[in-house]
């Protein structure tokens, strides 16, 4: 973070006095011995310690002030537009220095004011309003401004449109029947709740553009692209073109924070930036081969560019042109091909908003129509897709909305009409389908046929995956001899069998998978006579036959606790569970890990970490890159990590100065009771291995203790005998990416994670694991650890009420893939070595 702001500084135009520095510095050398030297030099450093402290104490409490109040809102911002009767619309009024707009302006500010009069609430809190545009119509945008104390936060849920909207009809209808005829009158208005960052002023705002659209495109850039734009950047677009166009808007590179509430780009279909208009609202970085491409439904469209971070991106350019408007309305009409290609109007361009069509496919009469959208995305936020009340597509009475990865649909007859409706707000990169003419008697001919219509390959048929879309490629299977033969039909391959997770569907493929009912299961699978068990006789090669009891004292085996006496107790995880086994109670001391004081009211489906809710989850800081590392406190002075977060090519990564580790977060922004500690010393395991990632563990020790609070405890590590089972639910979290390839998280995340099978890692990892790994994850894929999260800590919840790190993030091929589980440094294998070099 230190390093961070420092660099952040040195960009926004801080340069100069660093260079100042330097050169004063050469002459202080230069004039040695000479005491106005000194003086000067001494002046100087004084003066570049004021400057550090003010860059510093400054900013933070700037930025502190920001985040709270993106927490307590303290003001209320409506923005809408206002048609007027009675005006004839100028050119002028186009340009905000003119005296038509500043007149025009101040006439409707002022009645604004008049109308917020009526209602007591809204007089009360009112600030301001400003017009910031007309266009053709004649239609004014404005918005206006409330702003509400703390101490009157109360009321803040009182400010809602439909008051402000009250007020203003009721107000411009009164005026409407008293009017003079030099009265202007307002005949509609809207009023929709604004992001306060949205309204400028375009009398005086300094990043604020007026552009006029033209059929040739002309690029525009977000401010120091592209090297970096600066935080809170306030910049607004306003894009104009004639009459009986529409504007496109082409952004050739795009790459901003992935984290939408800090940093973001919305773009309306109106001069206001009026939520129930907003085209999109968009954040992250984009590949070239998905490029964000908007039009508008009219003449007018409005950019606005929000930034709050003070991570460096670089920003986008764009390019902006004027199209005919009839391109952006044509669409629909009767098709009679036997087949071809449909796509929402403009594809893969954005579809603008407000727009309506309908085709109408026929083929010749015997045949019908089969339908495959080849991509189809239609997401607007707060719909239902059972329901899709705004954009859709509808087919046969059916509406379709949201992200839909397999569509296809046959006709019931040789005449199939697609319906495509976007309302004014929200669009998408809607859609692509290809559509052919079949024989219903063979529709698919030397392919195998779906019950959806769609024809696929005969060798993707029984092969465990869902090419249909609607599992009809894998009903009535004859299982191949790799394959196991689910209860319901389906065939899954054999290696997904006894993996703890339910890939069947039936939970058939999890069944047979331990021993008959009177043997015995040894931890290697092996099964023996169930009267083996506790018969003091070790019978399983790894002797978990006599592991779980508690006559069988003075036998040692892998699963035994040793206590401090040498002695072995034969139990499950005897490990802190409240209960003294040893008699010198050795296995109860140093128990007070594992354990959350805040009460966490779980989100559901939420993959955002709350505060408190991993206590002992680290980040580590490298040199001026921030986050690159997890870890995690095992004690006060000791953190866990993974080796290959330090020993790498680069041997500064090695060099405990070059990190800063910082306890008690959640969001990588905030600092309040984070405990940031230097790092004293990083011992990394002698034996780690940087081709095979065999034993990737490193010790960190911190170059002063830290304080436990309820955000900051440790972990208990396990002991060496302690059994965590194939099957059983676990957690990772870290700061890591949010998906492959993808930016890393501001906010710590979490995701549930299963402990897979030593049989299964070593077939899905093509037998890359040692026994210092074990896999967690799931075979389907979706859900898993990616970089960044490296180094930290795999947890699992123990009955006995305490947290254990199973695991250490340590690799995998890609994220989240199938079949391609995380790997993760087993922490019973290392845990004598820890023990070895803390003592702990
Ligand atoms: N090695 C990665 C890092 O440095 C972590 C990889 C974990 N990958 C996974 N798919 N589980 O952050």
């Amino acid at each position: 973070m230190y390093s961070a702001r420092y660099e952040y500084g040195e960009r926004n135009g801080h340069h100069e006095r660093i260079d100042f520095l330097t050169s004063k510095e050469k002459t202080s050398k230069r004039k040695t011995g000479i005491l106005i030297g000194v003086l000067l030099a001494l002046l100087i450093l004084a003066a570049v310690a004021a400057f550090l402290i003010w860059f510093f104490v400054f900013k933070d409490a700037d930025s502190e002030a920001t985040i709270s109040q993106h927490l307590i809102p303290s003001k209320r911002v409506f923005s809408g537009h206002m048609k007027l009767a009675d005006v004839s619309y100028d050119q002028k009024l186009e340009d905000t220095n003119s005296n038509q707009f500043q007149d025009l302006a101040a006439k409707l500010q002022g009645a604004l004011k008049e109308n917020y009069k009526r209602d007591p609430l809204l007089e009360k809190y009112y600030t301001t309003s400003v017009v910031t545009a007309f266009s053709e119509g004649v239609k004014a945008y404005y918005w206006s401004q409330f702003e509400i104390p703390v101490r009157d936060q109360e009321i803040v849920p009182e400010f809602s449109e439909e008051r402000v909207l009250e007020a203003l009809e009721a107000g411009f209808e009164e005026k409407r029947r008293t009017a003079s005829r030099s009265d202007i009158r307002v005949t509609e208005v809207t009023a929709a709740l604004t992001d306060p960052r949205m309204a400028r002023n375009p009398r005086a705002e300094k990043c604020f553009f007026r552009l006029e659209a033209a059929e040739k495109g002309v690029n525009f850039t977000s401010p120091g692209y592209p090297v970096a734009y600066p935080c809170k950047s306030r910049c607004q677009w306003q894009i104009r073109a004639s009459e009986n166009s529409a504007i496109s808007v082409k952004f050739h590179s795009f790459h901003i924070e992935d984290d939408c509430s800090d940093d973001f780009v919305s773009i309306f279909d109106s001069l206001s930036p009026d939520d129930s208009q907003a085209i999109t609202h968009q954040c992250g970085k984009r590949p070239p081969s998905n490029p964000l491409e908007v039009v508008s439904s009219g003449n007018i469209m409005l950019i606005n560019f929000i930034t709050d971070t003070d991570v460096s991106h670089p920003g986008f350019v764009a390019e902006y042109k004027a199209i005919p408007l009839r391109n952006v309305q044509r669409c629909g009409g009767v098709i009679s091909n036997d087949k071809g290609v449909l796509t929402s109007p403009l594809h893969p361009s954005f579809y603008p908003p407000a727009v309506d069509c309908k085709w109408t496919i026929q083929v010749p009469a015997g045949n019908k129509v089969r339908l495959k959208f080849t991509m189809f995305r239609m997401k607007e936020p707060g719909v239902d897709t059972r329901v899709c009340h705004k954009d859709f597509v509808e087919i046969m009475g059916t509406k379709y909305c949201g992200e839909l990865s397999t569509l296809a649909v046959t006709s019931t007859t040789n005449v199939l009409d697609v319906m495509f409706h976007s309302d004014e707000s929200d669009t998408d990169k809607g859609f692509r389908a290809e559509f052919s003419a079949y024989d219903p008697k063979n529709p698919c001919p030397s392919k195998f046929a779906c019950n959806s219509g769609i024809c696929i390959g005969k060798e993707l048929q029984c092969d465990g995956w869902n090419d249909c879309g609607d599992m009809s490629d894998e009903m009535k299977c004859q299982c191949g001899k790799d394959q196991f033969p689910c209860g319901n039909g389906l065939c899954k391959p054999r290696l997904w069998e006894c993996d703890s997770v339910n890939d069947c569907g039936d939970w058939s493929d999890e069944k047979r998978c331990s021993c008959e009912e009177n043997e015995w299961r040894c931890g290697d699978g092996l099964c023996m006579p169930q009267d083996v068990v506790c018969d003091n006789k070790r019978d399983c090669a790894d002797g978990s036959d006599e592991a779980s009891c508690k006559t069988s004292t003075g036998i040692c085996s892998d699963y035994s606790f040793k206590c401090a006496n040498e002695e072995c107790v034969n139990k499950v995880n005897a490990e802190c569970d409240r209960v003294n086994d040893c008699a010198d109670q050795s296995d109860e001391t140093g128990c007070d890990c594992g354990t959350r004081p805040y009460k966490l009211n779980r989100i559901v489906g939420g993959q955002n970490a709350e505060l408190g809710e991993w206590p002992w989850q680290v980040s580590l800081h490298f040199q001026t890159s921030g986050h690159v590392c997890g870890a995690s406190i095992i004690s006060d002075t000791w953190l866990l990590s993974a080796a290959h977060c330090f020993v790498t090519r680069d041997s500064a990564n090695h060099i405990a100065s070059n990190w800063q580790t910082y306890s008690g977060m959640q969001d990588q922004y905030k600092q309040d009771d984070v405990q940031r500690r230097p790092l004293k010393r990083i011992i990394s395991h002698p034996d780690y291995n940087e081709m095979t990632f065999d034993y990737d563990i490193a010790l960190l020790e911190l170059s002063e203790p830290l304080k436990f609070t309820d955000t900051i405890r440790p972990i208990c590590l396990p002991a060496p005998s302690h059994v965590f089972p194939a099957g059983m639910p676990c957690w990772v979290t870290g700061w890591g990416a949010l998906r492959e390839g993808g930016q890393k998280a501001r906010i710590l995340q979490k995701a549930q994670v299963k402990i897979i099978n030593d049989t299964v890692c070593n077939v899905v990892t093509e037998g890359q694991v040692t026994s210092r790994m074990l896999c967690s994850g799931f075979l389907a894929g979706g859900v898993d650890a990616c970089q960044g999260d490296s180094g930290g800590p795999l947890a699992c919840f123990e009955e006995s009420g305490k947290w254990f790190q199973v695991g250490i993030v340590s690799w995998g091929e890609g994220c989240a893939r199938r079949n391609k589980p995380g790997v993760y440094s087993r922490v019973t294998k290392l845990r004598a070595w820890i023990k070895k070099e803390t003592k702990i």
